[in-house]
């Protein structure tokens, strides 16, 4: 009679254990720490996908989706904002290359990761080129029921923990590059104001060795350091060519943790510390998480989902093997090309880019 009782009860308790709510990104370990302590994994551009839903556009820089991203451990994701017919979407470079869709979309799935894992703290940083208006971003942010999770600065110049984050239910930081106004809109935070970053159009390792600060322009390491801003190290190169494109054969390379531990730490004595911030692409490629948790301290990660690995284009019937963008893609998607325009279809700005410079081979064969 009592076995039901006892079996229901352990169920139960396996269902709670299934989210560790003890944990703080992560690891309980964390929970204390001033968020200013803690190193924070960043998805480069994270709406921009790279898989078979984008037809493995070449404009992305992430093959999974900001659920997955925030699932896995990331904890800084940054977006770029287009005006499209006037009205601000998320697209990398321009729409026609690569369109993400809404920032209200975007902002809707964060605020479900985060109603899944209650205590976790993000960060997003949007790319404001289009200087979109405090107002409609707050609109974008309501429209999502996010509004009141953003973080407002005391004016104290102290960070406050993550639990004091998660407990005063501000867990989201946002950062716009440009178009903020603090006096009307104190939450949306001018990112050259709080943070400092290493150069980010870069093609070859060597330059992650390069501590000096690069945004904001002029500013020393020494200088950027007594200032109190927080540092930021841009982890991703791009590979030479037409167009500045993620350099992805070099991916395992420059997300590996071994590789990106060591380039993070050497900057330790200039920045006064380890970096707040580290942006990758393809998030998932190193591990680059391994370096972040390293950096943190972290042994035992909870709450976390393992990404699935990457998807190859030819994965859902196309041509396998990996796309050679600086070789003009493959042959079959040459020929694909060719055909879609001889029968007058639209063929889309990313692809004529993908076969660029790959028709001399093509006549070759
Ligand atoms: C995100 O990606 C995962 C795995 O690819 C997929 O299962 C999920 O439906 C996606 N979520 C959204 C909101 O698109
Ligand atoms: C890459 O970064 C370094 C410093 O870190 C910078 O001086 C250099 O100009 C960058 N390289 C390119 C090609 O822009
Ligand atoms: C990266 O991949 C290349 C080619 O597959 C391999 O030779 C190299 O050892 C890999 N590097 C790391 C750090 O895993």
């Amino acid at each position: 009679m009592k076995l039901p009782i006892l079996l229901s009860a352990l169920t139960a308790a396996t269902l709670v254990s299934a989210y560790d709510a003890s944990a703080c990104n992560n690891s309980p370990s964390l929970c204390d720490k001033p968020y200013d302590d803690v190193t924070y994994l960043g998805a480069h551009n994270s709406p921009s996908l790279r898989n078979a839903q984008t037809d493995f556009n070449i404009g992305g820089v992430q093959y999974f989706n900001v659920t997955v991203q925030l699932s896995a451990g990331v904890r800084l994701v940054t977006a770029q904002l287009q005006l499209k017919d006037g009205k601000p979407r998320l697209c990398h470079g321009s729409c026609s290359f690569i369109d993400s869709g809404t920032l209200d979309d975007y902002f809707k799935e964060i605020r479900a990761w985060l109603d899944k894992n209650p205590s976790e703290v993000i960060t997003i940083t949007l790319i404001n080129e289009p200087r979109v208006s405090p107002t409609d971003l707050t609109a974008s942010f309501a429209s999502a029921n996010l509004a009141s999770e953003l973080y407002t600065p005391t004016g104290t110049g102290e960070w406050p923990t993550l639990r004091e984050l998660i407990d005063a239910k501000t867990r989201l930081i946002v950062y716009l590059t440009d178009g903020h106004n603090t006096a009307t809109h104190p939450s949306l935070l001018p990112q050259f104001d709080y943070t400092f970053e290493t150069a980010y159009e870069n093609y070859s390792e060597l330059d992650f060795t390069k501590c000096a600060p690069d945004r904001p322009a002029g500013l020393s390491a020494a200088d950027a350091v007594a200032s109190g801003r927080l540092p930021w190290a841009n982890r991703y190169l791009y590979s030479e060519g037409l167009v500045q494109l993620p350099n992805v054969g070099r991916i395992n390379e420059t997300n590996n943790p071994d590789n990106l531990y060591a380039s993070l730490t050497q900057c330790a004595d200039a920045w006064g510390g380890i970096p707040s911030y580290v942006l990758v692409d393809f998030f998932n490629e190193g591990p680059a998480i391994g370096a972040i948790d390293r950096l943190n301290g972290v042994t035992k990660a909870v709450n976390r989902v393992e990404p699935p690995k990457s998807p190859k284009r030819g994965e859902d019937g196309g041509e396998v093997g990996d796309v050679d963008v600086t070789n003009g893609g493959s042959v079959g998607e040459r020929k694909a090309l060719a055909v879609k325009a001889l029968m007058g279809e639209d063929v889309p700005v990313a692809d004529w880019i993908l076969v660029a410079g790959g028709w001399g081979k093509m006549i070759k064969l």
